[in-house]
């Protein structure tokens, strides 16, 4: 092949790859008026718009039928678009608590779950997630766990979602694949890197990275949890 060809074959891939995505969002994924309104909220308040896509918020919610979610925990979340998606996966009597370091974040999380009424099930607790853990005990196990905080502590996360945890339990972490494989290292990608050899290693643990977003460049580790014996 010319290099010329190679750059169009290329070209069609990345379009492809595009209308893939588009295309599974569009007829899997559609968001809510409750998720387009925090999403507009969020961007009104100058938050940053690092939230997951559709299609996450759709596979969030195809694992939370998977291991009969009645509690969820999530830990960073920003302004509660994907909040909204995992509330919407419970049922009535269920639980989401999302725990989230910034006030101002927590204040437009509590708007947004009002708005898309889900405040009846939903709550956010304001504070570092390693600080509130602790105080989670009393309210597990937890079916799944969702983590998307400061990305230097989600080994810690997982310690912790592991304790707060039951053999069935689905351990989700976001944007664990591509910082994991790109240079240059810094807390961020030593975080998720470390993330992604604890899942390996772990006996208690069956873990995939799955790239999903960014014409499949980032996307989710998922555990599901065999065992929680110590170790
Ligand atoms: N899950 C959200 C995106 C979260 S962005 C969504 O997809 O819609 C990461 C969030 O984690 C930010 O709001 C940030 O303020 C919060 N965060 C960062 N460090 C934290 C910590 N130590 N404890 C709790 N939350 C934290
Ligand atoms: C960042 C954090 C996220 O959770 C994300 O999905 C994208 C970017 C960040 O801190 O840059
Ligand atoms: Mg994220």
């Amino acid at each position: 092949m010319t290099n010329e060809n190679k750059l169009h074959e290329l070209q069609r891939l990345t379009a492809l790859q595009k209308d893939i995505q588009q295309g599974i969002a569009t007829r899997f994924a559609l968001e809510d008026e409750g998720l387009l309104n925090a999403l507009a909220a969020a961007s009104e308040q100058g938050l940053p718009a690092i939230q997951i896509s559709p299609i996450q918020g759709k596979m969030l919610q195809v694992l939370a039928a998977a291991c009969n979610a009645q509690k969820i925990l999530e830990i960073g979340s920003l302004g509660g678009y994907s909040g909204i998606w995992l509330a919407r996966a419970l049922p009535p009597a269920g639980r989401l608590i999302t725990l989230e370091i910034n006030p101002k974040h927590a204040t437009a999380v509590r708007n947004a779950f009002a708005h898309a009424q889900v405040d009846d099930r939903a709550e956010v607790r304001v504070g570092k997630a390693l600080e509130l853990l602790p105080g989670l005990e009393g309210e597990a196990p937890f079916d799944l766990v969702f983590i998307d905080a400061d990305k230097e502590n989600y080994p810690a996360y997982l310690d912790w979602a592991l304790r707060l945890s039951r053999p069935g339990s689905i351990i989700v972490a976001d944007n664990c694949v591509r910082r994991a494989f790109e240079q240059p290292s810094d807390g961020y990608t030593t975080g998720v890197t470390a993330y992604n050899q604890r899942i390996v290693d772990d006996p208690r643990l069956v873990s995939l990275l799955l790239p999903m977003d960014n014409n499949y460049t980032d996307g989710f580790a998922i555990s599901v949890v065999k065992s929680i014996e110590k170790m």
